[in-house]
């Protein structure tokens, strides 16, 4: 049985030569054993996220850092009960309780190593909403750092557009209107701008992404 002390070892142990990318797909792989839905879901984020990032025209330093932010998001997943995390039925309050902490979770593990340090924005904030209604700090507007404000978007379209135990995955034009309809309030409206500008892009990106990595291959980055 895998849990938290698992990924902080393989996190400890990331070869410190080995440049960012190369000390992501680790992490990545060794979230995989833990919760595989989470990590090719976030591999996926990772990878829409640096497409709305690049739309946005940012410097490539921060849309690397973006791309690597999505990617990591959700590794204090690793760190919450699985029972909590894999339940198909409605969350009581304590297992929701247990899930928000994920961001705070995933932001310590990121601490322990100096590559993943400047990552510690994207995950720590990426629940929080534009509108200041979102965890862990309840940061508003312009003051959530501009990486967690673009992987929210990136981390929502993937969700809606994924297959659960407990529901269907929903199209690509549904999630568009479920986005566009949270842009001002859960979203940052500039990023709900930049996503229109290549949703094309992202569809196509997605759709491939999620036929070549199925849960059962046992390679996928
Ligand atoms: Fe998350």
């Amino acid at each position: 049985m895998y849990d938290l002390s698992y990924i902080k070892v393989a996190v400890s142990n990331l070869n410190p030569q080995d440049n960012l990318e190369a000390q992501v797909k680790s992490a990545l792989k060794a979230l995989k054993q833990i919760e595989p839905y989470t990590a090719f879901h976030s591999y996926r984020v990772g990878l829409i996220a640096k497409l709305i990032a690049q739309s946005m025209k940012l410097k490539h330093a921060l849309v690397d850092r973006i791309a690597a932010g999505g990617m990591l998001h959700d590794i204090g997943k690793s760190g919450v009960s699985l029972s909590a995390l894999l339940k198909t039925t409605a969350l009581d309050k304590e297992e929701y309780e247990e899930i928000k902490r994920h961001p705070e979770i995933g932001a310590d593990l990121a601490q322990s190593c100096p590559l993943f340090i400047e990552l510690v924005p994207a995950i720590l904030y990426h629940h929080e909403r534009f509108d200041g209604a979102g965890y862990p700090l309840g940061l508003k507007g312009n003051a959530i750092p501009l990486e967690a404000r673009i992987i929210a978007v990136a981390d929502t379209y993937d969700a809606v557009t994924s297959t659960r135990s407990y529901r269907l995955a929903r199209s690509h034009q549904e999630a568009l209107d479920i986005l566009k309809s949270g842009s001002g309030s859960q979203f940052d409206p500039l990023v709900i701008d930049a996503l229109f500008v290549c949703e094309q892009q992202i569809d196509q990106y997605s759709q491939h992404l999620k036929s070549q990595f199925d849960l059962n291959q046992e390679e996928f980055i």
